[in-house]
């Protein structure tokens, strides 16, 4: 994990913005020594940063490195919780079992594992989720709601909404999101979101929402079973995306709704749901563990569960399932 004394320091940058900031002003702001200051200065520029230091007017970041950071994302960052603690890995198994180890040991909400690659990323039903180095976001956020184990599903569409906000607001492009959570541009795969428990009979203890982003991958970087069915941001933009600022984005846009939802409920998060789900009033077939169920897609219920009225006018309430359209 980052320490307090450089978060504080990329804050300072952030709020400067253009600006200089000399190194007496960052020791007192802080509360350290000038040397100090100097040396976390030099690790930033060691991982990729441009600085700029002018004598008199201080330093500035004119750069920021190629390869995402946990610095990187701090610079810029404006949550207050979510984000503010991050386990950044180069490469790893899975971000999913990271994140859950840390939450065992009672690291705060918001807290988020994030990987440059995963070596056997986790979907859903069982899948693998394929992680290539660089490209991707790769990320598990930690949550701790006092809510009902029945609730935590509703914590996965508020996740594909977030995501699907910041997607449009760094790349302007529109996507949609297919129940539960599977995010799609031009009906291919952008994103998936996996939502794994830590709880008890009826106690959450934590939810540890694993998104995985495909970002500026090329069309052969995908394996071929995957490459008519899954794109990326840069494939579908036609340009880099920058990663860290997605991450930025999506935490800013994440803690907004998380507020909102721990205030007024699942209602407000629902409708913003709706206005992205692009599998609602359509003919679609449902496969669950036990069944495949097809018919029209009513709707979802309060509790984010999906409505499908079949042929005869039955009425089932889908939980879980792969959802082909
Ligand atoms: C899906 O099947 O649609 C869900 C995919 C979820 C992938 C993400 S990537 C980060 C996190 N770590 C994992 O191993 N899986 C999730």
């Amino acid at each position: 994990m980052q320490s307090e004394l450089r978060k504080q320091l990329l804050d300072a940058f952030t709020t400067a913005g253009e600006s200089y900031l000399s190194g007496q002003y960052l020791a007192e702001l802080v509360g350290c020594s000038r040397t100090a200051v100097w040396k976390h200065i030099e690790e930033l520029r060691k991982e990729g940063f441009e600085l700029e230091a002018i004598r008199k007017k201080g330093y500035r970041i004119i750069k920021t490195p190629e390869r995402v950071s946990a610095d990187e994302i701090m610079l810029g960052l404006t949550t207050s919780f979510i984000g503010r603690n991050i386990h950044y890995e180069e490469s790893v198994e899975s971000t999913q079992k990271i994140a859950h180890k840390l939450a065992s040991q009672g690291v705060p909400e918001g807290t988020v594992v994030i990987a440059d690659e995963q070596r056997s990323g986790k979907g859903r039903m069982n899948r693998n989720w394929h992680s290539p180095k660089y490209t991707g976001i790769w990320m598990s956020l930690i949550l701790k709601p006092n809510i009902p184990l029945t609730k935590a599903p509703q914590l996965t569409l508020l996740t594909a909404v977030a995501v699907v906000q910041a997607m449009e607001e760094i790349t302007g492009l529109t996507p949609g999101i297919k129940w539960p959570n599977d995010i799609l541009i031009d009906g291919k795969k952008v994103t998936g979101i996996l939502t794994e428990l830590q709880a008890e009979a009826d106690r959450i203890h934590s939810i540890i929402i694993g998104v995985g982003i495909n970002v500026n991958q090329k069309l052969e970087d995908f394996p071929l079973e995957l490459q008519d069915k899954a794109s990326s941001l840069s494939i579908q933009k036609g340009e880099q995306i920058s990663r860290a600022e997605l991450i930025r984005t999506i935490f800013k846009h994440f803690e907004k709704l998380y507020s909102l939802y721990l205030k007024q409920g699942f209602i407000p998060i629902k409708i913003l749901w709706e206005g992205y789900a692009v599998s609602i009033g359509r003919i679609l077939k449902a496969r669950t563990l036990t069944e495949v169920i097809e018919g029209k897609a009513l709707g979802i219920t309060d509790e984010g569960v999906l409505k499908i009225e079949d042929q005869s006018g039955v009425i089932h309430h889908v939980y879980s399932a792969d959802i082909e359209l």
